[in-house]
């Protein structure tokens, strides 16, 4: 079952169903030989996904907002770096969905230390995986200008056909 018996002492059913959840990451994505685990599920803890973000140099957010978009997440994917009893989370995706034709893709983030290593990589193309395996041939997301080559190289197109993004926000 492994390190997550450490997690719940005495809850052999919780670490099995924990255990279920988490993919060992490839030992080519994980530089200087750390233990990476994917895992997928919407119940990330609030307070690593906003330290992940503060990493990264995005503003943090209101918890009780992010708690609400994690609940409701089509897929949520993330990265963690597992070391006996510790472990932190290194990398984050996650997805809107109607289900059946569209995705949207947010919050995607590799933790500094990580970055330049594929991880980035890695986790996009275990999205798209998830999203295709729901059958969803639509996938969007909202690049900033600096990574729009990353996601050129994912196979993602900026404004196919002359298609824009449009964004409405509230008046200041
Ligand atoms: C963008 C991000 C997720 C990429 O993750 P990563 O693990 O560093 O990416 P990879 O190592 O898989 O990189 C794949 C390729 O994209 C390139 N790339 C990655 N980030 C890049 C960036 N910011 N600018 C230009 N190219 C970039 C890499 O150089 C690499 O190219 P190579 O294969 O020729 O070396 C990560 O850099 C990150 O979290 N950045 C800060 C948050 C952010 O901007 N998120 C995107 C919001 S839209």
């Amino acid at each position: 079952m492994g390190f997550w018996k450490k997690w719940f002492p005495g809850r052999e059913a919780q670490a099995a169903e924990f255990a279920k959840k988490f993919r060992p990451v490839p030992a080519n994505f994980a530089p200087d030989r750390q233990q990476l685990y994917l895992y997928r599920d919407r119940d990330v803890d609030v307070g690593e996904l906003e330290d992940l973000c503060d990493a990264v140099g995005w503003a943090r957010r209101p918890p009780r907002k992010v708690k609400i978009a994690l609940q409701n997440s089509f897929l949520v994917l993330s990265v963690w770096e597992v070391r006996g009893n510790y472990k932190r989370l290194v990398g984050f995706a996650r997805a809107t969905s109607d289900g059946a034709f569209n995705a949207t893709l947010w919050d995607v983030a590799i933790h500094p230390k990580f970055q330049g290593k594929g991880l980035g990589t890695y986790l996009m193309q275990e999205t798209i995986r998830e999203l295709r395996k729901a059958e969803i041939s639509n996938i969007s997301l909202f690049a900033d200008g600096h990574v729009v080559e990353f996601y050129r190289r994912l196979g993602f197109l900026a404004d196919p056909e002359g298609i824009k993004g449009m964004f409405w926000y509230p008046s200041p």
